[in-house]
């Protein structure tokens, strides 16, 4: 006689349904949305089906409608023009730039949806290094990077930023801009800190659409070795202790062992970024008619939330958003 049958749990969707223990909402989202240049552009970026680079209009038309979708967060990266590159990343600290303009543009029209910003060189640097890259030595320098990210995170919290989120990986930079940002009047503003960032090849569709590839060498001196954990954790709790009140680990699906130990060592909130190259498998599988892409989205989505995070950063948004509607 079997007197254990977990197949009873399962056999029709209502049960199912009653013991079902990971469920994702819209509001567990955050979509990030690329800004460029320009009016009534929404350029497609081919090796993210799906996503565009938005001129500042169309950017707020998008996130209206992930809005109406019940998405509470947007994560707004820039597009900067070639000329405006330099080795020392200047435009970064432009507070009439594009980047501060799609901002306010946002909080203007949709006050209550909460604007994420990004912390790091990579998009305004002409060597697509995430702080200053110095030619002679050919490193890329931390303490001189931290002033400059503690300036773009006021100018971006002075346009509206909700939440800064530093994705540069240089030490010490979540006390920096914690500092900076309150010595300003900014103490309601969040730190969500990318605290686990690996030198992942999963990022190369983001950097086609921004066009910051490095320029020389790799990022491997700042973002981490993805053979370990211990050294993950470690940076975790640094950024917790400077101040960070969300931990994100990135990217996200090669990472659910990290965001699992993190749950257990931490009571901060947990974030995943389900990065680029993740969405581009799972759509470029799908456009082969080799996968369910949609079914897949939502299982990936799911793994998340049963690994122990909190919100999750993903190019599906939308689309999961419109699938849960
Ligand atoms: C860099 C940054 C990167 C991403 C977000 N911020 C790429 C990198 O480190 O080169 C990648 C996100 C993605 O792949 O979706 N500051």
């Amino acid at each position: 006689m079997i007197v254990n049958r977990p197949r009873r749990n399962r056999k029709n969707e209502n049960m199912r349904s009653l013991i079902r223990e990971t469920i994702v909402t819209p509001k567990d989202l955050i979509a990030p949305l690329f800004v460029i240049e320009g009016k009534n552009i929404a350029d497609p970026i081919k090796s993210m089906p799906g996503q565009f680079r938005f001129s500042i209009d169309r950017l707020v038309a998008e996130a209206k409608e992930l809005q109406s979708l019940g998405i509470p967060c947007v994560s707004i990266f820039p597009v900067i023009d070639d000329k405006l590159k330099d080795s020392f990343a200047k435009e970064a600290l432009n507070p009439n730039g594009l980047y501060p303009r799609a901002i306010a543009a946002l909080k203007e029209a949709l006050p209550e949806l909460l604007v994420m910003t990004d912390v790091a060189l990579d998009p305004y640097s002409s060597m697509g290094h995430d702080g200053i890259y110095d030619e002679k030595t050919n490193q890329i320098l931390n303490d001189p990077s931290l002033e400059i990210l503690a300036q773009m995170s006021i100018i971006q919290a002075k346009a509206g930023s909700d939440i800064v989120g530093p994705s540069d990986m240089m030490d010490g930079r979540v006390g920096y801009i914690r500092n900076s940002l309150d010595k300003n009047g900014f103490e309601n503003v969040s730190i969500m800190s990318y605290a686990i960032k690996y030198a992942s090849y999963f990022y190369g569709p983001f950097r086609d659409a921004l066009d910051s590839k490095p320029r020389k060498g790799d990022k491997k001196t700042y973002q981490m070795d993805f053979s370990n954990s211990k050294e993950a954790i470690l940076e975790a709790l640094l950024d917790e202790r400077e101040g960070a009140d969300i931990l994100m680990v990135k990217p996200g699906l090669p990472y659910l062992d990290i965001i699992s130990k993190l749950r257990e060592k931490t009571n901060l909130p947990i974030a995943a970024y389900n990065v680029s190259g993740e969405y581009a498998m799972i759509k470029a599988a799908n456009e082969f008619g080799w996968v369910d892409g949609k079914m897949c989205m939502v299982e990936s989505l799911t793994a998340f939330k049963r690994a122990g995070c909190d919100m999750i950063l993903t190019y599906f948004a939308k689309e999961m958003g419109q699938f849960l509607n």
